[in-house]
């Protein structure tokens, strides 16, 4: 009895990990994560006290479908500041996080059958949005060091591609786009006319002073074309909060609005507060936070590195490590066989009770995507683990 839409579209393969690390925890099994997509900061003290301040004045009911202006505004100071562009405060929408400014934006784009080129590795959630808005995900593959490939975009383009999807800083590679690269790209989205969505989420998570560029900020032509995703979650350890944002030009966000009306009314009152407290109060705490990211990333990277069987490059942003563990095929322990990255994940969740994602569930076959975001104490432990397990296979 249930759509053909969603027989389409497959189950967020992180959420699944997820579910299943929380049922093994209520056994009692003291699984170490290092699936999760969250800081393990809790939100900043003043954040949470903007909430309760609005939620005790009674600021309580709908807001407007585009979301506060007060919000709105704060967003436009942020990307002209920050990301060097200029948008009106009814030149962005606000969602309840970033996916869902992801899925308003396709429907608000796309025709049945239109185009988008997702390169890849790619968050899990892409090609399956693309499809619940009736597009169709063209999965174009990264260079060997999973940056943007600018020849094999190019290559994909057809008279159907609506847009080009990118991520960067990039779940789950760490890879950031360079300003050379996002440029080209541009100047596809100009010559064959179709918009870049820009997901922006992991902005702020950009490590060894290579910055986030933001493919708007080029010309005005190319903020015409862009439809760039932020929000709350990452940057401010809100995940919770279900606060994303959307600047794109008028006729988009228009169009958004008209959807965001009949699906969502309004986004939740005391969290635009929040997110007004994050974007406007001081930034020590997240930048604390990332500083506290650059040395896990260093260590688990060095640990990895130092595993029989695994190879990690170097990841400049985001808090995501994805290890090549191909050295691992063949080797078996107990009459476990070790043949692809499901099996090795299922293979170290048994044995070392780690929780690491399968690269598969974001085209990364023969890889693992491993979250830094835990404490350095449960780094440490997991990469003992893992390390007593992988030497079980050799
Ligand atoms: C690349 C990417 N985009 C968007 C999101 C969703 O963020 P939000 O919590 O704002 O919906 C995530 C979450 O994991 C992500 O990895």
């Amino acid at each position: 009895m249930t759509s053909n839409r969603v027989h389409r579209i497959q189950p967020s393969r992180t959420v699944e990990m997820t579910s299943r690390v929380a049922e093994l925890k209520r056994e009692g099994k003291n699984v170490i994560r290092f699936n999760v997509g969250e800081p393990d900061y809790a939100t900043p003290e003043h954040i949470c006290q903007a909430a309760e301040k609005a939620m005790s004045q009674g600021f309580t009911k709908y807001t407007p479908v585009m979301g506060i202006l007060e919000l709105r505004e704060a967003i436009c100071m942020k990307l002209l500041k920050e990301n060097h562009v200029r948008y009106l405060p009814d030149e962005i929408t606000i969602g309840a996080g970033a996916k869902q400014c992801l899925l308003a934006a396709l429907l608000a784009i796309c025709n049945q059958g239109d185009e988008v080129i997702i390169p890849y590795p790619c968050w899990v959630s892409y090609p399956e949005l693309v499809k619940l808005a009736d597009g169709e995900p063209v999965m174009v593959p990264g260079r060997e060091d999973f940056t943007l490939d600018i020849s094999a975009v190019r290559k994909a383009i057809t008279k159907r591609t609506k847009a080009v999807m990118i991520n960067t800083p990039n779940n789950p590679t760490g890879v950031v786009y360079d300003r050379k690269s996002l440029e080209e790209l541009a100047a596809l989205a100009v010559e064959y006319d179709f918009y870049i969505i820009s997901d922006e989420i992991y902005e702020k998570f950009v490590y060894s002073g290579k910055p986030h560029v933001s493919p708007s900020s080029f010309s005005e032509e190319i903020r015409e074309r862009t439809i760039l995703i932020n929000g709350m979650s990452k940057s401010y350890a809100m995940t919770g909060w279900r606060i994303g944002y959307t600047a794109a030009s008028k006729e988009v966000i228009c169009a958004m609005n008209v959807l965001q009306s009949q699906m969502l009314s309004s986004v939740h009152s005391l969290s635009q507060k929040a997110a007004v407290a994050a974007l406007t109060g001081t930034q020590e705490p997240m930048q604390s936070m990332i500083r506290e990211f650059e040395k896990r990333r260093d260590y688990m990277r060095e640990r990895l590195n130092r595993m029989r069987g695994i190879s990690c490059r170097e990841s400049m942003g985001a808090f995501y490590l994805l290890p090549d563990i191909r050295g691992c095929y063949g080797k078996s322990y107990r009459g476990i066989l070790i043949e692809d990255d499901m099996q090795l994940s299922e293979y170290l969740l048994e044995e070392a009770m780690i929780a690491a994602v399968p690269g598969s569930a974001f085209f990364a076959p023969g890889h693992l995507r491993f979250s830094y975001s835990n404490s350095m104490g449960q780094m440490e432990e997991g990469m003992d683990r893992m390390e007593r397990a992988l030497q079980k296979l050799f």
